[in-house]
């Protein structure tokens, strides 16, 4: 396991690579066991699991140049979707600065940095997870040119312990299917550092999993996630709430291998409403939640009492609705979520989404 000094690059022989581009495609992730709670630098409160996604991601293209000798400033241009985006600058400057100790090679470049969703801008689906680590995965790509000899386990792990510094759950968006961020006793090689892949044997129901996402509420944020972290410091039940996490965990890392899918929707269901009921509990206090979000929620309760069927639903730190499913399902589950669920979400817009696999290279 790696520890935080093993990510510091050393860069003895100050080489410099001439100016050049790399592009990195990178996902989102919907966490089963949430995390809700940190503590400087990014060390989440309680381990967390996540399925990642596949067809919500950022393709991200870093242009690094030498910077001139003279000028001691860097440069760093932040282009989303085609349009220069003054306001992003300081999230990726603030991010670039966390980062520069462990890849401190970073600073010889003025950067552009070009970013595009294939996700509405403004769906409501965080963006955080899927552009920080498809940033940090093109910064590993300088890194890997700088010093060929470097693995793809370290490249990944580093990759990952980078997406960290910038969004604590993009940690979780480097590799896939399943994805453990956070130490936990009964999971070997877990770190508080990076997310690794979840390291037992997946049920075959929990093969390709389904993730429909309903967009009710395509607005911005009413509250970032790191006011929501921070309140969780000092929040009455936060003590009870991790040690939750982490038994939820515990239990979702059995069910994850026998297959228990009732077990899978008790404990994803209950996550859910937990992270929403830690929101609700603090002070000041907030509600993601809208009217459509719970009428959403008691339909999926409905149905599946009336079909037996194993669609479930998790949350975000938002108002829109993961539908949750299993492959063999698709065909209800989707006739049930045109003709029932559809009608809820803003503009009938949502977003089929399954399991994938984590960053990948763009040529
Ligand atoms: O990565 P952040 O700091 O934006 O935190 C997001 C936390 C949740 O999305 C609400 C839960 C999670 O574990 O992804």
């Amino acid at each position: 396991m790696s520890r935080e000094k093993d990510f510091v690059f050393n860069n003895s022989d100050k080489r410099i690579l001439d100016n050049g581009n790399i592009t990195g495609k990178s996902p989102s992730n919907i966490a089963l066991v949430k995390y809700w709670g940190k503590s400087e630098p990014q060390i989440p409160k309680n381990a967390s699991i996540s399925f990642t996604l596949s067809n919500c991601f950022t393709i991200t293209t870093l242009e690094y140049s030498k910077k001139g000798t003279l000028s001691k400033r860097q440069n760093i241009n932040v282009i989303f979707e085609g349009e220069e985006k003054e306001e992003f600058k300081p999230k990726i400057e603030k991010f670039i600065e966390r980062i520069t100790n462990y890849v401190p090679f970073i600073s010889d470049y003025d950067l552009v940095i070009r970013t595009e969703n294939s996700f509405p801008h403004s769906s409501g689906i965080a963006s955080s997870a899927s552009g920080m680590s498809a940033l940090a995965f093109c910064i590993m790509g300088i890194e890997k040119k700088l010093d060929p000899s470097i693995d793809q386990d370290y490249f990944l792990n580093k990759a990952s312990f980078l997406s960290r510094l910038g969004s604590g759950s993009a940690a979780r968006s480097i590799e896939g299917p399943i994805v453990v961020w956070g130490k936990h006793p009964k999971i070997e090689n877990s770190s508080d550092l990076y997310g690794t892949i979840f390291p037992f044997k997946i049920h075959p129901v929990f093969e390709n999993f389904q993730d429909t996402i309903l967009l009710v509420d395509q607005g911005e944020k009413q509250i970032s996630s790191t006011v929501g972290h921070n309140l969780m410091l000092g929040h009455p039940y936060a003590k009870s709430r991790f040690k939750q996490a982490n038994q939820n965990l515990e239990r979702l890392t059995e069910v994850l291998q026998s297959g228990d899918i009732k077990e899978f929707i008790q404990i994803v269901e209950s996550e859910a409403l937990a992270l929403h009921a830690m929101m609700m509990t603090s002070d000041p206090y907030f509600i993601l939640m809208k009217p459509n979000t719970l009428k959403i929620i008691n339909k999926i309760w409905d149905f599946r009492k009336k079909t037996d069927l194993n669609i479930c639903f998790t949350l975000d730190a938002g108002a829109n609705v993961h539908v949750l499913f299993p492959k063999g399902e698709k065909g209800e589950a989707e006739t049930f979520i045109r003709n029932e669920l559809v009608s809820y979400c803003q503009n009938n817009k949502y977003i089929c989404d399954n399991l994938g696999e984590g960053v990948e290279n763009v040529i």
